[in-house]
């Protein structure tokens, strides 16, 4: 079962093609424009393999459908498909899909039905750190059966997402978390952090949580109450700032409005935890230069691919070697390799190597990570 946003299936089926060196696949079902069934003499172990070499930046998962259950016929014959690739001693966890499935029931209330069938015959479940995870997606009348080791894959990224009530300021947050954990960024270092387009402050948010100065830049304003979690909020605007002084007083007493030319100044004196630097990019550059170096540079504007990378060059001097980069690729047109093999190099000339990945909660999008040299 090949898995992708149907946004990108096509490039993603391109990929599979790729990583197994055939020139075409045998699709044998489309479940929906996000899930292909797709025919290989692969064993599952491979096809594993296979994909952990290639880092495929489309393909969200490819599981190994190990059986297909009727659906029509109540619990008991997808429970039996179940238990047939479970086993007593490892625990589990079932994650349900429906797609135009004849069971009327969420998916939720399936994955509960199922898992007490399963520990009523002795099977154990474990729902926070599960040592495998057993999958059912739900079609029509059929049930496809996979399983993967813990709990690697994830089919429904806005259910996991509430699920896991995670204390984010909006879900792009969730964006820079995926990001750091697929491309293993140790998060608590020290050295300011740099985040362009920061409005209104979901990643600057998932920063300053986690002890790190962060110097947002946007034009736009960001949700300083709630950054003002993390310590006083010093924001730079251009010309005057009583009248931002007056307003922001209002939001809380621990947000500073300052003008442009004193923003280090002030960042350095309140120690702040945040300093948003109330402007575009273009215009900031200057202020960036009195504040010193960056231990991280994070992007998420809403720019053209060129103008990301014209952003990123205008910065990449006032970032510390070794220091690392996240940014989105913003994927406007149908042009979406050209585009991502454009940025790779042009941030690879200025920083270092670049790798990409589609990331679940990315839509037309890609995310970028780099190694500054
Ligand atoms: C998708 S939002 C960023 C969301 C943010 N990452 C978060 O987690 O809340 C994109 C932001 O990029 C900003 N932006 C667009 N062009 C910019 C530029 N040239 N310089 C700075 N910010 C820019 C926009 O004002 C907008 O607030």
């Amino acid at each position: 079962m090949l898995i992708a946003d149907w946004h990108f299936m096509g490039l993603a089926l391109r990929e599979l093609r790729t990583i197994l060196g055939v020139a075409r696949l045998k699709i044998t079902r489309r479940l929906s424009e996000g899930f292909v069934v797709v025919e290989s003499d692969r064993s599952a172990a491979e096809m594993d393999a296979l994909m952990k070499e290639a880092k495929p930046v489309f393909i969200d998962a490819l599981l190994p459908v190990l059986t297909v259950a009727t659906a029509d016929a109540g619990y008991g014959p997808i429970a039996g498909a179940l238990e047939g690739i479970a086993d007593k001693g490892t625990t589990f966890r079932i994650e349900a899909l429906r797609i135009g499935s004849v069971i009327p029931d969420k998916a939720k209330s399936v994955e509960v039905a199922l898992g007490n069938i399963m520990e009523g015959h002795g099977y154990h479940a474990d729902m926070d750190r599960p040592e495998c995870t057993l999958f059912l997606i739900l079609h029509g009348n059929q049930a496809f059966v996979s399983r993967a080791v813990g709990a690697s894959v994830t089919l429904d990224w806005y259910r996991a997402f509430n699920r896991a009530r995670y204390d984010a300021l909006n879900r792009s947050e969730m964006k820079l978390d995926e990001a750091v954990r697929y491309f293993g960024v140790g998060i608590n270092g020290s050295g300011l952090c740099l985040d362009i387009g920061a409005a209104p402050g979901g990643w600057t948010d998932y920063l300053a949580m986690r002890g790190r100065r962060v110097v947002a830049v946007d034009s736009a304003m960001l949700d300083y109450k709630r950054l003002c979690r993390y310590g006083s909020v010093v924001v730079a605007v251009a010309g005057s700032a009583d009248d931002a002084a007056g307003l922001l007083a209002k939001i809380d007493s621990n947000i500073f409005a300052v003008p442009m030319e004193d923003a280090d100044r002030e960042f350095e004196g309140r120690r702040a935890a945040v300093l948003h630097v109330k402007s575009r990019l273009e215009g900031a550059v200057g202020v960036l230069r009195s504040l010193g170096r960056f231990g991280m540079i994070t992007m998420d504007a809403n720019v053209a691919p060129e103008t990301a990378c014209d952003i990123i060059g205008s910065v990449a001097g006032l970032a510390d070697s070794g220091s690392v980069l996240i940014m989105t690729i913003k994927l406007v047109d149908n042009k979406i390799e050209e585009r991502i093999k454009y940025v790779k190099e042009a941030i690879s000339k200025v920083y270092g190597p670049a790798a990409v990945k589609k990331l679940p909660h990315n839509r037309m999008e890609v995310t970028l990570f780099a190694r500054r040299r």
